[in-house]
């Protein structure tokens, strides 16, 4: 018996040992967003959002849905926090919703009830031993603003650092980690470019670039108020969050190679370089001063930064904070061809995907874990941020609660990530998984899922269940180690 219990330890801790575990500093957190959650759409003196006009808008949303209810999470946050903290989870990555504490965007009037809603919820946090991580802008814009000109008008910065403040002003005591913009390259492309997302701007040759520069300033502004307004009391951590795709080249050709490098530019560089670097990547300047000239444009369509904003921007970041989902793969293309101006012309990069890549039920979405290895390595080499936070990395689905494959995907991604920390010596601190819950995602509505616990959209309790993917997360956030 002795010598049975003997080996049956032997076993156990060979195993310990080769286990590789997620370092000490490392947090596993989960993450969602105001509107996605919220909804309360129109109560305790809460204002209108661009989010709220789009979705009230008969053919934007695709089947027909609307943030008004979502996960109810506005009455039902203690029963999420509950949820966090039944999971393991030590860090809460969710937004503030701006016109839920000033109305129309502006100082003038400010609705204790919102900034009581964000008080309670960030105390509750505490209570439990979770950290919040709190975004500033989550892509809900006061109407009002947005009637102004939204992320066109230079004016954005200043709103944007006033309402910063105020909410600095009450969270300041209790957050550590804070994001600024959410994804701005998202809403610049698809909000102001395509139509895709709110306001539904389809301006993609002036537009996405007008909303880049004016993003960036008021990252920038809303960084430095931070820095001296309230650092010194907190001491906190400001960034900008920027999400990656990892870009393969279709062949090893020079060309192909030099295509991964500017898409690489266009998408994540129009918004990291001036932050982490400065000013706008070198070739999104060339490009874009190039095809503008030959469109007949007396400028480029790409506004310059004068030195002074350029050292202004330069260095706003404490961290890096990425979202990672997918690859592409970029095949070198020289578009000569002058029409419409268009972002995309000036980028002129033909992409596709792998058809051995698993697909999720989101067309944009495929599981390519060596990728998110590939992106860390990256971001650390060309941007070399003493911390990287992942803020998001998910999967979508139809809502199976038995969410095998989403199980599948997390675990490959993050046996990546941990490589990338152990082998890679990539300093990733932080892990908010998209999401905790079912929530509604943007112009698909709920017709793609990406929660762990699965929310009953049928009933107006909103109830929660956990899906076989939030059982697995909280193994795995126990073991802090890759388990099945
Ligand atoms: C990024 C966005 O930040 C989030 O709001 C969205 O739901 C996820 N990606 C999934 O599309």
């Amino acid at each position: 018996m002795v010598r049975f219990c003997l080996i049956i330890l032997a076993v156990t801790l060979c195993r310990a040992s080769a286990q590789k575990l997620f370092p000490d500093n490392f947090k596993f957190g989960a993450a969602t967003a105001a509107y996605q959650i919220e909804g309360a759409w129109d109560e305790d003196g809460k204002g209108i959002n661009i989010w709220d006009t789009f979705t009230h808008t008969a053919g934007k949303i695709r089947d027909n849905s609307t943030g008004d209810v979502a996960s109810d999470s506005y009455h039902k946050y203690k029963e999420d926090v509950a949820i966090l903290k039944d999971l393991g989870v030590k860090l809460y990555r969710f937004s503030i919703s701006w016109s839920r504490i000033m109305p129309d965007g502006r100082p003038y009037s400010i609705n204790q009830a919102g900034i009581d809603y964000y008080v309670n919820l960030v105390k509750e946090l505490i209570e439990n031993d979770i950290e919040p991580f709190v975004t500033l802008y989550h892509w809900d814009l006061p109407q009002y603003l947005e009637d102004l000109g939204g992320w066109l008008n230079p004016r954005i910065a200043d709103y944007f650092g006033d309402y910063a403040r105020v909410v600095y002003t009450a969270l300041g005591p209790y957050v550590n980690y804070w994001v600024t913009i959410n994804e701005p390259s998202t809403t610049c492309v698809l909000g102001y470019g395509q139509g895709i997302l709110a306001p539904g701007k389809t301006l993609i040759g002036d537009g996405v670039y007008l909303c880049a520069r004016n993003s960036l300033k008021a990252h920038a502004k809303a960084y430095r108020i931070y820095e001296t307004e309230f650092k010194p009391l907190y001491n906190g951590k400001v960034t900008i969050n920027i999400p990656s795709a990892n870009y393969y080249p279709k062949t090893n050709s020079t060309l192909d190679a030099e295509a991964v490098e500017r898409v690489f530019e266009f998408v994540v560089g129009l918004f990291a370089n001036a932050v982490f670097k400065r000013n706008w990547p070198q070739v999104v300047i060339d490009r874009v001063a190039n095809r503008s000239r030959l469109e007949g444009y007396s400028f480029s369509r790409l506004p310059e930064f004068s030195e002074a904003e350029i050292d202004y921007i330069s260095g706003t970041y404490d961290y890096f904070s990425v979202n990672l989902y997918t690859s592409v793969i970029v095949e070198y293309k020289d578009e000569t061809a002058i029409s419409t101006p268009s972002y995309l012309l000036d980028m002129g990069i033909p992409v596709s995907i792998n058809s051995s890549w698993i697909k999720s039920t989101a067309s944009w979405l495929n599981s390519d874990p060596p990728g998110t290895r590939n992106i860390l390595n990256l971001i650390q080499k060309k941007y070399n941020p003493s911390e990287i936070v992942i803020s998001e990395n998910g999967w979508a689905d139809t809502g199976d609660l038995d969410d095998q494959k989403r199980i599948t995907y997390l675990k490959e991604y993050l046996t990546n990530i941990l490589s990338a920390i152990l082998e890679d010596g990539v300093n990733v601190t932080g892990y908010t998984l998209w999401s905790l819950l079912d929530n509604f995602e943007w112009a698909d509505g709920y017709s793609q899922r990406f929660g762990i616990v699965n929310v009953d959209f049928d009933s107006p309790l909103r109830n929660r269940t956990y899906k076989s993917s939030a059982d697995w997360y909280k193994r795995i956030i126990e073991a802090r180690a890759i388990v099945d």
